[in-house]
């Protein structure tokens, strides 16, 4: 039979007793895949990687070695969130590697939406061959891949590969307990292994993050302008009952200045704009609904609290003709 394909007869993972119990088989069968050999796992934080670290933890303990990549191009509060959850209250063996000025360095001065998703891709491979090449006895790589993720390489639609092609040095035996789960199912299962709410529940997020958002060459000064105004609208979407009804909202900074006024004097700044969307599929969106004053309120909190920025748009735009992200 092959083991890429989703047996009829499986249960939909629907409730915390058939999660539990996938947790079960699933425990049992790392432990006998793996031995007492050592597993690499690239630990981004996102549902996946983070139900997969989760699932191994509980088979393995210590044998499993995280690495989480700090980027630079990740949400506020992320990294620390891998520590705190991973580190000190998982008790996981955790190798946070900071390659933010690797990444941005290489990054300065392209402008190019696809040439900087593959310098992104590219150096995450490096950093983590780095990583792996210091460490010893690491037989087995585990990943995060999901159904959608199998089916969709299948069709040629994605060239999908969560870490991308490793060095064939390696020679890594691959590790993958939630290959054949949906993503509701990777949810319930995430929550069943007791991980945090807004990590189980969180919105989709490109891989080459706030690199997407941060239009044409990346500056550091724009990138914090994204990440302290999408901080500002998920706590108010949060605050205001939007969050989990809404299916992405983000915002993003084009490279370009207007005029304003700060205290009477002139005060040229970037526009941010907010999207926020609802789809099935992510194949075409809406764009939703919302409340005109809580857009002042959020505007009036951006223009405010992010330093650099001066002026606040909405994205009405519906997919097609705009596509979700910006680049
Ligand atoms: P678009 O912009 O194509 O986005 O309408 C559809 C969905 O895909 C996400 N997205 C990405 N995800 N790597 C990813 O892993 C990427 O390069 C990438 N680009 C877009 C986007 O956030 C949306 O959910």
């Amino acid at each position: 039979m092959d083991s890429n394909v989703r047996p009829e007869s499986m249960q939909r993972i629907t409730t915390e007793a058939l999660a539990n119990a996938f947790i079960d088989e699933q425990v049992k069968a790392i432990k006998e895949q793996v031995g007492d050999k050592k597993v690499l796992l690239a630990l981004s934080g996102g549902v996946d990687s983070s139900v997969v670290a989760a699932l191994l933890i509980k088979a393995i303990g210590k044998q499993l070695v995280c690495v989480h990549v700090n980027h630079g191009l990740l949400r506020k509060g992320e990294p620390e969130q891998v520590i705190e959850v991973f580190r000190n209250q998982m008790d996981a063996n955790l190798i946070y590697v900071d390659a933010v000025d690797r990444f941005l360095d290489r990054l300065a001065g392209v402008a190019e939406p696809e040439k900087k998703r593959k310098i992104i891709g590219d150096e995450f491979i490096r950093v983590f061959e780095e990583e792996a090449r210091k460490l010893e006895d690491i037989h087995f790589l585990a990943q995060g891949t999901i159904y959608p993720d199998i089916l969709e390489s299948k069709d040629g639609i994605k060239a999908h590969h969560n870490v991308g092609g490793m060095p064939e040095e390696f020679d890594f035996e691959l590790v993958e307990p939630v290959k054949l789960l949906f993503k509701d199912e990777v949810r319930v299962v995430g929550k069943a292994l007791g991980l945090p709410d807004n990590m189980v529940y969180r919105q989709p997020f490109p891989g080459p993050g706030l690199g997407v958002r941060c239009l044409g060459a990346i500056t550091r000064e724009r990138l914090e302008c994204v990440r302290e105004s999408d901080a500002i609208l998920r706590e108010e979407f949060a605050k205001n009952g939007l969050q989990g009804k809404v299916w992405q909202y983000f915002t993003a900074i084009p490279d370009i200045k207007s005029v304003g006024v700060k205290d009477g004097k002139r005060y040229e700044g970037y526009p941010v704009i907010i999207r926020a969307i609802n789809t099935k599929d992510a194949m075409t969106a809406t764009v939703e609904n919302v409340p005109f004053e809580l857009l002042e309120h959020i505007t009036d909190r951006i223009t405010h609290e992010v330093e650099g920025v001066n002026r606040v748009l909405f994205d009405l735009t519906p997919k097609p003709i705009g596509t979700i992200e910006w680049e």
